[in-house]
Order: structure tokens, then sequence, then C-alpha cells
């Protein structure tokens, strides 16, 4: 279903600004997106993409990054001009400066038309953690420890994800014209249900999308398992 969003989306608009995201929840969208390309069903080269967070100081050939994730799962094999694939950067010497550019070179590319979002299990969106303001910009982040032990899991045995990391603001996820939020699994019910029926406030990030006119939440029935509200109202898909 996210294939087809962003396959519709690539239709209306071929050469559409994307946000996208990293973790297990998007690998099929990827494979699948990636499967369109090759069958020529859809034509991914004329994208200019904006990934939503990397961890600080780790090179960009290091398996646990985003950076590597995205090549492995996206960029390899939709080879997009050079300039056009962005990732923040966890090694910039001067932190405030990148993260201003990486906001100024949203903008100048006509904001984000359409924003991929996965969810941590503590409601984080990027790596807006619990805490992050409502109208956050892109910035470095210290992340909590529940983070840094999930996220290890996906690093190599033995190692351990870093204590900090760059993500755009909350504020600039909100800028998309339109966003999806994709969940799996029981591990983010909590989330799903304080993102989606929970006030809207920064001890859950994910709950700032409630703001948004223009969002559409993706579930399993794992995800979706402790919502409340019949789905008319909670507009959960
Ligand atoms: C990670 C990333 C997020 C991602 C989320 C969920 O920490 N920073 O961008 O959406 O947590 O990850 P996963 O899909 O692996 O559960």
């Amino acid at each position: 279903m996210a294939a087809d969003i962003v396959q519709n989306q690539l239709t209306r608009k071929p050469d559409s600004v994307l946000g996208l995201a990293t973790g297990e929840t998007p690998v099929q969208m990827y494979h699948e997106l990636v499967r369109r390309h090759r069958a020529k069903r859809l034509d991914l080269t004329r994208i200019t993409s904006f990934n939503l967070d990397e961890y600080a100081g780790l090179p960009p050939e290091h398996p646990g990054s985003y950076t590597y994730y995205m090549r492995e799962r996206f960029f390899d094999a939709i080879p997009l001009p050079s300039g056009r694939g962005h990732m923040p950067d966890g090694l910039a010497a001067d932190p405030e400066a990148a993260a201003r550019e990486y906001e100024r070179r949203i903008q100048t590319a006509g904001g984000i038309d359409l924003q991929i979002l996965g969810i941590g299990t503590n409601g984080h969106i990027g790596f807006n953690e619990p805490g992050s303001t409502l109208d956050s910009r892109t910035r470095l982040v210290e992340l909590t420890a529940e983070t840094i032990a999930r996220n290890s899991q996906l690093f190599p045995e033995g190692e351990t994800a870093p204590g900090q990391a760059v993500t755009v603001g909350i504020g600039t996820i909100l800028e998309a014209r339109q966003i999806v939020l994709l969940a799996c699994g029981p591990a983010k019910a909590r989330a799903i249900r304080e993102t989606v029926e929970g006030p809207v406030c920064a001890t859950c990030p994910g709950s700032a999308l409630q703001t948004h006119a223009n969002c559409i939440v993706l579930l399993d029935d794992a995800a979706a398992a402790e919502l409340q509200l019949p789905p008319a109202q909670s507009q959960s898909a």
C-alpha cells in the first residue's frame, strides 16, 4: 500500500520531493518500489529525496549507518543524479550549520511532497525523541537508552548504536504536503494508540501528526490492536 501511495504521487508529479525513512518497517516498501522500477512500471530517477535522520559519528560505509541502509536498499538500484538523494550529515564539523543547510536544501527543492515515516516504540518520529518540541527543526539530538538498545539490534554483533543523531525536526516533518506513517507488530501498539488517539503532546512526538491535514496511517493488525475508537473517528487505516 505504501508503494502504491508513492507511485500515485509520482504519477501526479514525476519529479516529486520524497521524505524517506529507514528502519525495518519500510524495507518491503523499498523492495517493492525497486521491483516496479526495474519492471519499468515506475520511474524513480526524477525524484529528489531527503532522509529523515542519520547517526552522528558513523562513517557512511558503516553497516549500521542509515546512508549504508539507503544505498543497499534503494540508491544502488536507483542511481539518482548527484545531489538529488540527500542524507543528514552525521559527520559535520559544525552540526548546527549543516542542519541549517539541510533545511535550506529542502526549501530550495520546493518542500517535501510526500513524507514516509516509521515510529519508535516510544513514539519518536525520525529521531525526535519524547520531549522534542512540536515545532523543532533539523538538529543534533541525544538518543534515549530505549532507542539505543533497540536500534543496536540492527548493528553488527557486539556493536552499540551511537548515542547521538541528526534528525529533521517535527516542524520540518509537519511541513510535508502529505505524510504516510507505517507501523507493524505488537511492539508499536502503544505508540500508535498514543499517536492516533492520545493528546497532542511532546511526550509522544507522533501525536503531532494529528495536526496534519493529509496524514495516512498504515498499520498491521498487531500495531492497531490497542486502538479504542472506531476507525471512522480515529482516522486509522
Ligand atoms: C528508528 C528511526 C526511525 C524509524 C523508527 C522505527 O530509530 N530513527 O526513523 O522510523 O526508529 O524503526 P523500525 O522500523 O526499525 O521499527
